[in-house]
């Protein structure tokens, strides 16, 4: 993409209504606009973003055994009724009358939607387990809006659903769904810890959200100082392997992480006092097993292996992946601006032409631009008639983890600069080296 013909609407002001700093700088940026209290449209930058990030909680989902569907955002009132949540869930359900006057809503979750799928289509243990999911918008009229996406009410979300004959099978599917979520956030650069959780609206009593550590997270946080540490790295999981993901949770999950809603003042003390940190996190995902709650209620019922009917076994399991981009920005920024990890960047790298109109440096930046794309990369080239201070505030504002900047003066003696925007540093090498080099940090992200 050239610069030049691109829609990156920067803003030059910090916006006043803006509270935070990742709110403040996808607006700065140019990745989203407000429409309504809570409600964003995503401009190219931003969506981008969200695009990469939904990309990579597919392919961890998958990686898992879980296959993807893809359910509508307006449900019909009946279905929550035979759950008996149309009238808990209250007023933060959107609820809508079509012109014959039939009650609608605007999917907040779809536990009952998806109980409702189950049960028209499978009716044997045979056709066990059986996780499906979806990445879809959803609607919760939120008392308070805020903070950019990160408290939305209209808000793009995966959940996915499992469906299984025993609860032990249940809890292997809780684990499964553990292990890839943490994955998936590793992949995108993030430390998302496990924490026990209360389980609210969703029902059932084994729960787990995923905080990513963060000043203006909006739960307190409670956590053992070897917990941020750990990492699944890139070790080989077997999703099958009931005793591999059972021990990979046991791992993350043994050492003390709760919110508020679950802390135990009593067990917290007994962890050294130097490791005990007190925090605040951004819930980024939560992963319930719920039982029979809704296939009870709903008859989603198999047969068994000796012939009687039983209720299905259910959990279900939810990332925020519009909230990511602001948990992430929140965890990887300084004072100029964003800064992408590789995993999500919206390009993967930024070329900068010093001297726009200088025939060997527009040459040297197309050709750059030119074996970038040959090696699949997504390049953004700052292509304007802009001084090359402006071109720099640019990049580093909108956050490309990696600069290649051309100039006139550089090119005389066969050098471009590279620049990391993490660290600052800047290496001089030939164009060649500089585009083999991009190649092989992205190699490591595919
Ligand atoms: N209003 C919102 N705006 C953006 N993301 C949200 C919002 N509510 C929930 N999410 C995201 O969706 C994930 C799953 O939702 P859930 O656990 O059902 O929400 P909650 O904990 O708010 O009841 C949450 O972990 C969070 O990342
Ligand atoms: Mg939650």
């Amino acid at each position: 993409m050239r610069l030049s013909r691109y829609f990156l609407p920067v803003l030059k002001e910090n916006p006043a209504e803006a509270q935070i700093v990742s709110h403040r700088l996808m607006l700065r940026a140019g990745m989203i606009k407000q429409q309504a209290a809570g409600i964003y449209s995503w401009l190219p930058l931003g969506f981008k973003v969200l695009k990469r990030i939904e990309q990579i909680v597919h392919e961890e989902q998958i990686r898992a055994g879980h296959i993807p569907l893809l359910m509508p955002t307006l449900q019909p009132a009946d279905l929550w009724r035979e759950s008996g949540r149309y009238d808990d869930y209250g007023q933060e359900m959107l609820r809508i009358k079509d012109r014959h006057e039939r009650e609608m809503l605007y999917g907040p979750t779809n536990e009952e939607m998806i109980t409702d799928i189950f049960r028209a289509h499978v009716s044997s243990y045979k056709d066990l387990p059986l996780t499906l999911y979806h990445i879809q918008w959803k609607f919760r009229d939120e008392v308070r809006p805020r903070f950019g996406v990160m408290r939305g009410r209209e808000f793009y979300m995966k959940d996915g659903y499992n469906f299984d004959l025993t609860r032990e099978d249940a809890l292997h599917a809780y684990n499964r769904h553990m292990v890839s979520y943490l994955r998936t956030y590793e992949r995108m650069g993030l430390t998302a810890i496990p924490m026990r959780a209360a389980s609210g609206p969703i029902g059932g009593d084994n729960t787990h959200e995923f905080l990513v550590l963060a000043q203006t997270g909006e739960s307190e946080v409670f956590y053992d100082a070897q917990v941020p540490d750990l990492k699944l790295g890139d070790r080989a999981v077997d999703y099958d392997d009931r005793d591999q993901v059972a021990a990979i949770c046991q791992e993350f999950t043994t050492l003390y992480a709760r919110t508020d809603e679950t802390h135990d003042e009593a067990v917290f003390n007994q962890i050294p006092e130097a490791r005990r940190c007190v925090g605040r996190g951004i819930e980024v995902g939560q992963i319930f097993y719920f039982g029979t709650k809704y296939s009870e209620a709903m008859g989603a019922t198999v047969v068994t292996p000796d012939g009687t009917r039983v209720p299905v076994e259910m959990g279900s399991h939810g990332i925020g992946v519009s909230r990511l981009l602001g948990a992430l920005i929140e965890a990887n920024h300084d004072e100029r601006g964003i800064i992408w990890p590789e995993g999500v960047t919206p390009f993967h790298v930024g070329i900068v032409n010093l001297k726009q109109g200088d025939g060997a440096t527009d040459a040297a930046c197309a050709g750059i631009y030119k074996a970038l794309v040959a090696k699949g990369l997504d390049p953004l080239y700052d292509d304007r008639d802009e001084r090359a201070g402006a071109k720099f505030a640019t990049m580093d504002l909108i956050g490309l983890p990696w600069r290649i900047t051309v100039g006139p003066r550089g090119l005389a003696g066969g050098v471009v600069e590279l620049t990391s925007r993490r660290t600052g540093e800047s290496e001089e090498m030939s164009a060649e080296a500089a585009v083999d080099r991009i190649a092989q940090i992205y190699a490591a992200h595919r």
